[in-house]
C-alpha cells in the first residue's frame, strides 16, 4: 500500500509541475517583496526608514528626475506595478492552474532583469542589485522550463488516430522515439502508406531528464545503444522507412544499433530524420547507408519544436 502511495506521488509530480511550483515561489517572493518595498516607500517617502535616503542622488540622472525622483513616491508606484502586482497576478494565475500564469511568470522574470539593468546604470555596483538580477534570471528560466515541460507532457500520440496502419503488408516503418515526436512522424507515414510499424526499444535509460543526459553521453561518443532483440520478418517487406531522431548532429544511438543488426536485410530504404534545428544532416543518412549496406531511395528532414513540425520534403509514394 505504502509503495503504491509513493508511486502515485511520484507519478503526480511531473517536471512541469515541479517547475510550476518553483515559479509560484519566485513570483510570490518577488511580488510580496516588491509590495512590501513599495509600502515602505509610501510610508516614508524620504527613504530614511529603509536607509535608502543616500541613494536618492543617484536617481537624478534619470529623465524628469526633478519631478519624479525627489522622493520615493513615484519609485514606490513603479515598483508596485512593475514587480509587485504583476508577479502576484502571475502567482494567482499559476495557483489557479492557468497557462497564462506560466508565460507571465517567465516574462516578469525578464521584467525584473530589465528593472535591475536600470539600477546597474545608475547605482554603483552593489550586492542587492546583482542578487536580484540573478533572481530575475532564475525566474525567467523557471518560466521557460515550465512552458517547455508543459508542452512536452501535453504531447500525445494515439495509434487509434491512424486507422490505415498495417493495411499494406509490404511496407514497414521502423522508428525510435524518446518523447513521441518521431513516433508521430512514423505513425503518419505508416498511415499514409498503410505500412506496419515497429518501435526500436532501447534497453538503456532514455526517458526523463536523466535519460536525456544518458542519451547525450552515447551521442557524444557516437556509440551504438543496446536495444531489445529485433522481431521483424524481413522477408515480408519490400520497403522499409527508418525514422530516427538526430542526436548531437549524428544518428541516434539506438538506431545506430538497429542499423548494425539490420545490415543486408533491407531491400529498399527511406529515411526520416527528425531534429530540433534546421539542417539536412546528410551525414546521418550516409551513416545509415553505410551501416545498412544500402543506398537510400529518399530522405526527409523534419524539424520539430515542442511538437510543432515543419517538414522540408515529403517521401514520394
Ligand atoms: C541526446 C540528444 C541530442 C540531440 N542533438 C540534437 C542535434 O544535434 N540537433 C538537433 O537538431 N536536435 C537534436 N536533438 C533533438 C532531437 O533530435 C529532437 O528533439 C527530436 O524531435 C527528438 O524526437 P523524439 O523525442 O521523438 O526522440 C537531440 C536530442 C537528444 C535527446
Amino acid at each position: 500500500m505504502k509503495s503504491d502511495k509513493n508511486q502515485m506521488q511520484k507519478e503526480k509530480c511531473t517536471r512541469s509541475q515541479i517547475a510550476k511550483r518553483w515559479l509560484v515561489f519566485w513570483t510570490l517572493f518577488i511580488g510580496v517583496g516588491a509590495v512590501a518595498g513599495a509600502a515602505m516607500m509610501f510610508y516614508d517617502p524620504t527613504g530614511k526608514a529603509m536607509g535608502m535616503d543616500a541613494m536618492l542622488p543617484y536617481f537624478q540622472v534619470l529623465p524628469f528626475a526633478e519631478v519624479l525622483f525627489q522622493n520615493y513616491v513615484f519609485s514606490g508606484f513603479a515598483l508596485l506595478i512593475v514587480n509587485g502586482l504583476t508577479n502576484l497576478t502571475a502567482a494567482v494565475l499559476l495557483l489557479r492552474k492557468k497557462k497564462s500564469g506560466v508565460v507571465l511568470g517567465g516574462v516578469f522574470g525578464i521584467t525584473l532583469m530589465l528593472w535591475i539593468c536600470i539600477q546597474f546604470v545608475i547605482f554603483p555596483t552593489n550586492f542587492m542589485s546583482t542578487i536580484y538580477f540573478i533572481f530575475g534570471f532564475c525566474q525567467a528560466i523557471t518560466g521557460y522550463m515550465a512552458w517547455v515541460f508543459g508542452r512536452q507532457e501535453a504531447f500525445r500520440v494515439d495509434i487509434a488516430d491512424y486507422p490505415n496502419i498495417g493495411t499494406n503488408g509490404k511496407h514497414l516503418v521502423v522508428f525510435f522515439s524518446r518523447m513521441g515526436y518521431v513516433k508521430k512522424q512514423a505513425y503518419e507515414i505508416a498511415n499514409r502508406f498503410g505500412a506496419d510499424v515497429y518501435e526500436i526499444k532501447a534497453t538503456e535509460r532514455t526517458q526523463g531528464t536523466l535519460g536525456f543526459w544518458w542519451c547525450g553521453r552515447f551521442a557524444m561518443h557516437r556509440w551504438a545503444m543496446p536495444i531489445a532483440p529485433l522481431a521483424i520478418d524481413w522477408s515480408a517487406y519490400d520497403r522499409v522507412t527508418v525514422c530516427t531522431p538526430v542526436w548531437a548532429f549524428s544518428l541516434a544511438a539506438p538506431v545506430r544499433e538497429f542499423c548494425k543488426q539490420a545490415v543486408g536485410k533491407i531491400k529498399a530504404a527511406d529515411y526520416v530524420l527528425v531534429h530540433y534545428t534546421k539542417g539536412k544532416y546528410a551525414s546521418v543518412a550516409q551513416e545509415m547507408d553505410r551501416l545498412l549496406g544500402i543506398t537510400h531511395n529518399s530522405c526527409v528532414n523534419v524539424r520539430c519544436r515542442q511538437g510543432e513540425f515543419s517538414i522540408c520534403k515529403q517521401i514520394e509514394k
